[in-house]
């Protein structure tokens, strides 16, 4: 049995279907899930913590039912939110202790050791106020291992961090990993999703529309990707075959089947409005490509053409 199984899940806040149908199985891996703002992963995360109740459709964590046993569940799981405080009044030592006594755990040792866990042993005293970003992500973190949990839920554990203290947060999800620990994470960076996690969910309005490797998503999506920088703002060339990823300014991106089919039209259609091509790069797919045409943009219905990338998707995997 799978650490998280989900079966049709589904939340309803009057009217607005914000999850839909959700089946999924993680286990013992960092799974990501990944979606434009208001896609629902939170509320996913919220359902499978035990702290929302599903409207259809049912989950388990750790065998438990979410709702049946709900107290089972949150016994083995940890959860950081999206939007967790620490109390900057108190050290993180304390923060620490206050989540151990929660959880009946006595003595200073297990305190001791997630703070070290997380590289917070030399501040541990100091008052959480001093501490930067990245340390109170790593001081919630440490608070969320106290209690040796199976399972971590983590929602957009990186927002609002530097590289390096993004890098660090990644690098101790890893080694929790490689402990056993199964890991669910949302975040809406795609090249540490890319690179951090086992598998990705990607999820569009409620709906999960993809679950791969990132490394096979990228390779189903095929094709190429085709950024090209001018000299002044230009609108968007718009042609068959180039299907725009990105367009503001003076860098547009594109995602094509064959560059170098479609680039002389690419370039011809800036030259038309009088502006100079000052650069040119055609890579392959990136994890941000396959969410865009998976995905698009909850707002805007997407930039990609959503249907005909479906069909590529299905097609080739
Ligand atoms: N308590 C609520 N009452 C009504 N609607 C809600 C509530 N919470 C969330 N929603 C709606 O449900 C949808 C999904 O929201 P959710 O917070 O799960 O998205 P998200 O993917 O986590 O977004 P973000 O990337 O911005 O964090 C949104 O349309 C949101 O407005
Ligand atoms: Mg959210």
């Amino acid at each position: 049995m799978a650490t998280i199984e989900t079966t049709g899940l589904t939340k309803q806040y009057d009217g607005l279907t914000a999850v839909d149908g959700l089946d999924l199985e993680v286990d013992r891996e960092i799974f990501g899930l990944l979606g434009p703002n208001g896609s629902g992963k939170t509320t996913t995360v919220l359902m499978l913590t035990t702290l929302l109740r599903p409207t259809h459709g049912s989950a388990r964590v750790c065998g438990h039912d979410v709702v049946e046993r709900s107290a089972r569940v949150r016994e083995r799981i940890s959860f950081v939110p999206q939007d967790m405080a620490v109390d900057i009044k108190l050290t993180g030592r304390e923060n620490v202790r206050f989540y151990a006594e929660l959880y009946g755990i006595r003595g200073s040792d297990r305190v001791d050791e997630v703070l070290g866990v997380m590289d917070l042993a030399d501040r541990a005293d100091d008052l959480v106020r001093t501490y930067s970003g990245g340390m109170r992500r790593r001081l919630e973190l440490a608070q969320a291992l106290v209690h040796e949990p199976e399972v971590l839920f983590l929602d957009e554990p990186t927002i609002g961090l530097d590289v390096a203290g993004r890098q660090a947060i990644w690098t101790h999800i890893q080694d929790l990993r490689r402990r056993g620990m199964t890991i669910f994470v949302t975040t809406h960076y795609m090249d540490e999703a890319d690179r951090a996690c086992d598998r990705v969910g990607i999820i569009a309005r409620g709906r999960l529309v993809a679950v791969d490797t990132p490394r096979a998503l990228r390779h189903r999506l095929g094709g190429e990707r085709v950024s090209v920088v001018t000299d002044r703002p230009v609108e968007p060339v718009l042609a068959e075959g180039l299907h725009l990823v990105d367009g503001e300014g003076d860098r547009l991106v594109y995602h094509v089947d064959d560059a170098a089919e479609v680039v002389p039209v690419l370039l011809a259609g800036i030259a038309t409005q009088g502006a100079r091509v000052r650069g040119l790069e055609v890579q392959a797919p990136t994890l941000d490509d396959v969410f865009l045409a998976l995905a698009g943009r909850q707002d805007d219905g997407g930039a990609f053409d959503f249907q005909r990338f479906r069909t590529m998707l299905r097609r080739r995997g």
